[in-house]
């Protein structure tokens, strides 16, 4: 019967495609809302309409049984791209997000070269829209010769993420810099993204050493000369914090807060000790620290991958040499929809986490059930699978989650179009979006 279903949902997509343009009706039959309401999603021209009893749309799609999540806006991700092709590009890494149920990501400054002048963020801006299947911004990175207001101009959404400590492709900056960075954002009421660690001499040889080269000690000062260090009150957002005790030192004014899936899902224990496919900046923890930090679950604002790409063959490498980081735009939900499955989390907290406050961050309308709310969705079966590497999509090629428990979106919808189906991707076409922009979603400093 799912599988008939989704043949159905198959044949449809170009009448989904000439939707869009034609301005006709989908309708999402029999959602369960959270909160336990079941209602038919109307959407129309990107939106929802309507939630309650629908006529009949030119296209519809049953979700009796299934879970209709709002889709996740992931605030954290390298889709690398330019000389780093091999590790992935705007088409395999924008996939991928869309395969785990992801429609918007922003996407981090530190590639090659760095993205630091205005010319880089349009030349950026001009590859993503030619080559993205998901919504995107793009931050700024932060140098000592980084053009912040050309960039702010250019459309950047925030800068950073800062290297407060240095980590791949990332040099870090000095305290000037990062205060003279804090009084432009500031200024422009901008958003600053820091990647806080500190970071000692010493031999790399295993993700033990490495745990204790960039330690959560160290973490926590960093966090702290950091909000030390922003007078000018600059809105601050810590990437990917690994421990209980950083995300207590964060909880301070209105900074934000984001954990990553692999320091929730991860611990160094789960390696063998020189296996670099565990290596990441700031590194997976102990067990103990672990669970710690999901024990910190209602603190965190934001789930969100740190999606860093590199292929097998740079993972395989001895650890010295390794680069660091982990792919995970497309597990990053379907793990905590694991847990949600396991009743270690709610559904709500999935979507506040991985949609809703990511999406105000980002300051985009919010998707959800609602009249007025972007309609972007996937739609989840209610069974558990197991992650294999082969069924992922990006050019990375591997995943340290092999074998862990996850539910996988058998379809998403990106402004009421379907844009992934069991498989299949379909570029989506936005040209009825009247802010004209398309997937494009520039910062609030964009000046034509
Ligand atoms: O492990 C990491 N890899 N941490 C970062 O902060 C950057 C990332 C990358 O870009 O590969
Ligand atoms: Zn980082």
């Amino acid at each position: 019967m799912e599988e008939e279903q989704g043949r159905i949902i198959s044949e449809q997509h170009t009448t989904m495609i000439r939707m869009v343009q034609g301005q006709e009706i989908l309708v999402l039959r029999d959602v369960l809302i959270p909160g336990g309401r079941i209602a038919d999603i109307t959407i129309s021209n990107g939106l929802v309409m309507h939630a309650g009893a629908a006529g009949t749309g030119d296209v519809e799609i049953a979700c009796r049984g299934k879970m209709v999540l709002p889709a996740g806006t992931d605030l954290h991700v390298h889709m690398r791209d330019g000389v780093q092709q091999e590790k992935e590009t705007w088409k395999s890494g924008s996939q991928s997000a869309l395969a785990g149920g992801v429609t918007v990501v922003v996407d981090q400054p530190n590639t090659i070269p760095p993205l630091t002048t205005p010319e880089r963020v349009q030349e950026r801006v001009i590859r993503a829209e030619s080559q993205s299947y998901v919504r995107f911004a793009i931050n700024g990175g932060v140098t000592s010769d980084a053009d912040l207001a050309g960039m702010w101009e250019a459309g950047i959404f925030a800068f950073g993420e800062t290297f407060a400590g240095p980590s791949s492709y990332g040099e870090a900056v000095s305290g000037d810099v990062l205060v003279q960075a804090m009084e432009q954002v500031a200024r422009w009421n901008g958003l600053l993204t820091i990647h806080a660690e500190q970071v000692s001499e010493g031999d790399d040889s295993t993700l033990v050493e490495h745990d204790r080269l960039r330690p959560v000690t160290g973490e926590v000062q960093a966090v702290q000369d950091v909000l030390n260090l922003n007078t000018p009150e600059s809105q601050l957002y810590f990437c990917h914090l690994s421990s209980a005790d950083a995300i207590r030192a964060a909880v301070h004014g209105t900074a934000y807060r984001e954990v990553t899936p692999h320091h929730l899902f991860l611990s160094l224990e789960t390696f063998e000790p020189d296996d670099a496919h565990g290596k990441v900046n700031p590194p997976l923890r102990s067990e103990s620290v672990r669970r710690d930090l999901f024990a910190c679950w209602d603190q965190i604002d934001v789930i969100g991958s740190d999606h860093a790409p590199h292929t097998r063959k740079e993972k395989a490498m001895d650890f010295h040499a390794a680069p660091s980081g982990i792919p995970g735009v497309e597990t990053m939900i379907p793990l905590l929809m694991g847990w949600v499955h396991e009743k270690k989390i709610s559904i709500p907290d999935v979507i506040s986490k991985t949609s809703v406050r990511p999406s105000e961050i980002l300051g985009i309308r919010p998707a959800g059930f609602s009249p007025g709310d972007r309609a972007d969705f996937a739609i989840y079966p209610n069974e558990l699978t197991q992650i294999t590497t082969e069924s992922l999509h990006s050019a990375a090629g591997w995943s340290p989650y092999e074998g862990m428990n996850a539910v996988f979106p058998e379809l998403t919808i990106l402004g009421g179009v379907v844009v992934f189906d069991a498989g299949d991707f379909f570029r989506p076409d936005l040209s009825y979006d009247r802010n004209g922009t398309g997937l494009w979603v520039p910062g609030r400093g964009y000046c034509l």
